[in-house]
């Protein structure tokens, strides 16, 4: 993060407008090595959702005393403006600035209810943040810069199939995100099964630490998921449908397990999530391309075969307590809106 990324000169007044898409992860990102600099202690693998979304503008402005910002159109609690302050005060540690900033992001789907508002939230306000500050950063260098607000907004700066790598070193500079393959390269549907729109009782954050301070399982976890990694990309490689959904659902099963075994146990689902699992586990034994996933939250996400789709969304909507279901592909990476401005490309 050199100071040459900064374009000199530059009118700080500017707004700028970030879109970023939520990504699922196939393979979990669960346990930082560091709380600081947020290294993951594991690589993970997404897709990036197309019709979820969300939206961020920020412009700095000389004439404020304290950032202030409107998150999903509500003004946020004390934590939300901490986190948000605090991945600005980086951004204006990089652009040899201390103006605060104005900051508006909405989003088209429930907040906080795990489905990756973190993930698109921090991506969007990375990119719209830098930009808005003068620098232009390569996109090595915003998924740095993402992760530090939350591990999985690094993987949602790519569109597609995105793979977030476990470095070795201390200062993070090899935890980065990169794209296995684009978001054209094996059509899919997802089905976003939402069972609840609550804010979920713990955090990732908080259930992360939980778990790697008590879980008796934690090691295991950690060593077990560079198999997964590895099986993971080679049946993308294939277009395996059957074995990229038996890969997902261990690793999506193994997550849970282990974080039901934290002490006080999380049980981050709820009555119609597990009936949505088996149902679409019985779907696939009657002919159905489909398989689930969940992340740290109670909603279900049901990966499907195109011309499967329309019979597993009616099969799914017979499980009562559904809220809602949002069908998607698979979507880009994070962009800047009206400026016609593409990323600029991963630094070699
Ligand atoms: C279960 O990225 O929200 O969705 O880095 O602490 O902000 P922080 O965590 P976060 O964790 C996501 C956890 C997950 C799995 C995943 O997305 O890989």
């Amino acid at each position: 993060m050199q100071s040459n990324n900064l374009i000199f000169s530059y009118d700080m007044s500017k707004q700028f407008t970030a879109i970023a898409h939520p990504n699922i992860a196939l393979i979990k990102y669960w346990g930082k090595r560091d709380s600081k600099l947020n290294l993951p202690a594991v690589g993970s693998i997404s897709i990036t959702l197309r019709d979820l979304f969300t939206k961020t503008s920020v412009e700095f402005d000389d004439q404020l005393t304290q950032d202030e910002m409107t998150l999903a159109g509500k003004l946020p609690d004390a934590s939300d403006i901490k986190r948000v302050t605090e991945f600005l005060d980086l951004v204006r540690a990089q652009a040899k600035t201390t103006t605060f900033a104005h900051v508006i992001s909405e989003t088209n789907f429930p907040a906080q209810a795990g489905l990756a508002s973190s993930a698109s939230g921090f991506a969007a306000l990375a990119l719209a943040s830098t930009r808005a500050a003068g620098l232009k950063l390569s996109k090595n260098e915003l998924s740095i810069l993402a992760r530090r607000g939350s591990g999985s907004a690094a993987r949602s700066l790519y569109g597609g199939f995105v793979e977030m790598k476990r470095g070795n070193t201390d200062d993070g500079i090899h935890d980065i995100a990169v794209q296995i393959h684009d978001e054209h390269y094996w059509p899919l549907d997802i089905l976003v099964l939402i069972t609840s729109e609550e804010k979920k009782s713990i955090s990732s954050r908080d259930g992360m630490n939980l778990t790697r301070d008590t879980s008796p399982y934690y090691s295991a976890w950690v060593s077990s998921i560079d198999q997964d990694l590895r099986d993971m990309r080679n049946a993308l490689a294939q277009k395996d449908f059957e074995t990229v959904g038996e890969i997902s659902e261990f690793n999506c099963l193994k997550m849970h397990s282990l974080i039901f075994s934290a002490r006080p146990g999380i049980i981050y689902w709820n009555e119609t999530t597990l009936a949505l699992i088996q149902k679409i586990r019985e779907l696939r034994s009657n002919g159905l391309s489909v398989f689930f996933t969940v992340d740290a939250g109670p909603q279900v996400k049901a990966i499907c075969l195109p011309n499967h789709a329309d019979r597993i969304e009616r099969g799914l909507r017979t499980i009562p307590g559904i809220k809602k279901i949002i069908k998607t592909k698979l979507g880009p990476g994070a962009y800047l809106e009206h400026k016609n401005t593409a990323l600029c490309p991963p630094a070699i």
